[in-house]
Parts: C-alpha cells; structure tokens; sequence
C-alpha cells in the first residue's frame, strides 16, 4: 500500500482522469475527497469507491478561493490531515483565436490556472504546517508544452501550471511539501470522446506508442508522486504521452 491512511483531496475527480485517481489512491491506502463542480456525480463516484470510509465527495467550484479552502478544509475535517492535493479539474473551450471569445479565454484559465493556484496554496498552507509535509500534484497537458492551434487559452492555461508549480515547490521545500506536474497527452476520456473521429485520429497518429492512453495510466503517475517512492522528486514535470511530442 503506498499511500496507506493518507489523506487526498482531487478536484475534478468525479469522472476521467481525476476518477482513476481517486481510485488508484484509495486502492493504495488512502481516503479520498473528491470535489467537483457537480456535486451528484462526485457523490456517486464517492460511493461507487466505497463510500464515506474512504471516499466522500463535496461541491467545490475551483475557480472559487472560498469553494477551494472549504473543500481543504472539509479533507482535514473528515480525515484529520492533508497528504496529498491533486488540482485535476479541468474544462476545454477550444476555438482558434480569431473565433474565441473573451469569456471562453478566461472560464479556461479561472478553472485550469486560478483553479490550479488556489488549490496549491490552500493545501501547501495545511501541509507546511503538519509534520510529514505533504505532496502537491498538478494536472497540465502536453499542451502547456507545445501549444496546440484551437487552444490559446488551454495552452496558455497548461504552461502556467507549469511555472506556478515550479514557483510554488521552492517556496515550499523547507516544509517537506512537494509540488509536482504532470503533462498527460491524449488520454480517453469524456472530455477527448467530443473530438472529432477524424481529429482524434491525426492526434493518435503523433504517439509514438501507437494508441491513446487510459485514465489508469495517469492515475498511475499521479500515485508515484503522491506516493513516497517520489520522496525527493519536486518541481518536476512529468510527460505521460506515450512518447507524443518529446
Ligand atoms: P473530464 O471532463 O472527464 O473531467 C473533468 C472533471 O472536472 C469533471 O468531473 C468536471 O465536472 C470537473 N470540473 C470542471 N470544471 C470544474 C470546476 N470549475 N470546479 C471543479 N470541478 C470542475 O476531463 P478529463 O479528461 O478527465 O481531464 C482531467 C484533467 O486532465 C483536466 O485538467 C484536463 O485538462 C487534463 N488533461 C486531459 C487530457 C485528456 O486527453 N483527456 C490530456 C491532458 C490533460
């Protein structure tokens, strides 16, 4: 087990990738709070993982400050501590920019940028303060790593991830709190089954392994770095790609 009676929070974690996490955390040992912006199917994932004894859901907006450290808070509360913040949530309002509008530019950065930044600060504050610190992950995207025609914001939003965990692993390390991110290519989930049949398959044709990823596949990394196997890793970003865009 090894993340056994660790304490996790994953925003966006009641369906996709942040699902697969929740899983493979509680699978390890863990209790999990699932916080997502809809509250039914967080409540339902909770349940579908076992139910309060390890797994429990509460509505969380991200792009919220308050939302965000309620849902901290509610972690600490039913768990007694937090070990380990995955900021997953995550939306696509794709469009090229002479399509975009102002408002799909900005939703992108509050849920994936701001999201992101409110959850590392709201969990590092809870984990510099306990004894056995904590481990921070951040969900980007290859595309924070590339930059991808349609996704101006997206990438923009993906890249900053990556600068805010850098940032926010030095400020931190004293407190043996880490912060990590990690840049996952085309995985299956709800949010690329929108894709186009045709756009899927030019994407799948840049992976050097051939095929797409599976949520468990992040969820497996993302465990890693939750995980004390990654004990003296921060700061680092981690492609889980199949080798697409190396
Ligand atoms: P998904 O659409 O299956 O799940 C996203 C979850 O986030 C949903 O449960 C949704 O309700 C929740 N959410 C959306 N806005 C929220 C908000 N404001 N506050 C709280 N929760 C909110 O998407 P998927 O594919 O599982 O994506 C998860 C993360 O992985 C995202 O950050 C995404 O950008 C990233 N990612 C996904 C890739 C893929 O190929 N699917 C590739 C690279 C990164």
């Amino acid at each position: 087990m090894l993340v056994a009676g660790k304490s996790a929070l994953v925003t966006g974690g009641a369906q996709g990738i942040g699902f697969a996490i929740a899983k493979r955390l509680v699978e390890e040992g863990a209790r999990v709070l699932i916080a997502d912006i809809d509250p039914e199917l967080a409540a339902a994932s909770a349940e579908q993982l076992g139910g309060p004894a390890v797994a429990r859901s509460v509505g969380c907006d991200v792009t919220s400050a308050e939302a965000v450290k309620a849902a901290v808070d509610a972690a600490v509360e039913a768990f007694g501590s937090l070990d380990v913040m995955v900021n997953n949530a995550g939306i696509t309002r794709d469009a090229t920019m002479r399509k975009m509008t102002e408002d799909q530019f900005d939703a992108v950065i509050a849920v994936h940028l701001k999201g992101c930044w409110l959850g590392t600060r709201a969990a590092s504050a809870v984990m510099r303060e306990q004894e056995g610190g904590g481990s921070i992950v951040n969900v980007s995207s290859i595309s924070g790593k590339v930059g991808m025609i349609g996704q101006t914001n997206y990438s923009a939003a993906k890249a900053g991830i990556v600068g805010l965990t850098k940032a926010a692993a030095k400020e931190v390390a004293f407190r043996n709190v880490r912060v990590n991110a990690v840049q996952p290519g085309l995985i299956r989930t709800r949010m690329t089954e929108a894709l186009r049949e045709d756009v899927w398959a030019s994407k799948q044709a840049e992976v050097p392994m051939g095929r797409a990823g599976e949520p468990e596949e992040v969820a497996d990394v993302v465990l890693f770095l939750a995980s004390g196997l990654s004990s003296y890793v921060t700061g680092t970003v981690l492609e889980i790609s199949g080798g697409r865009h190396i």
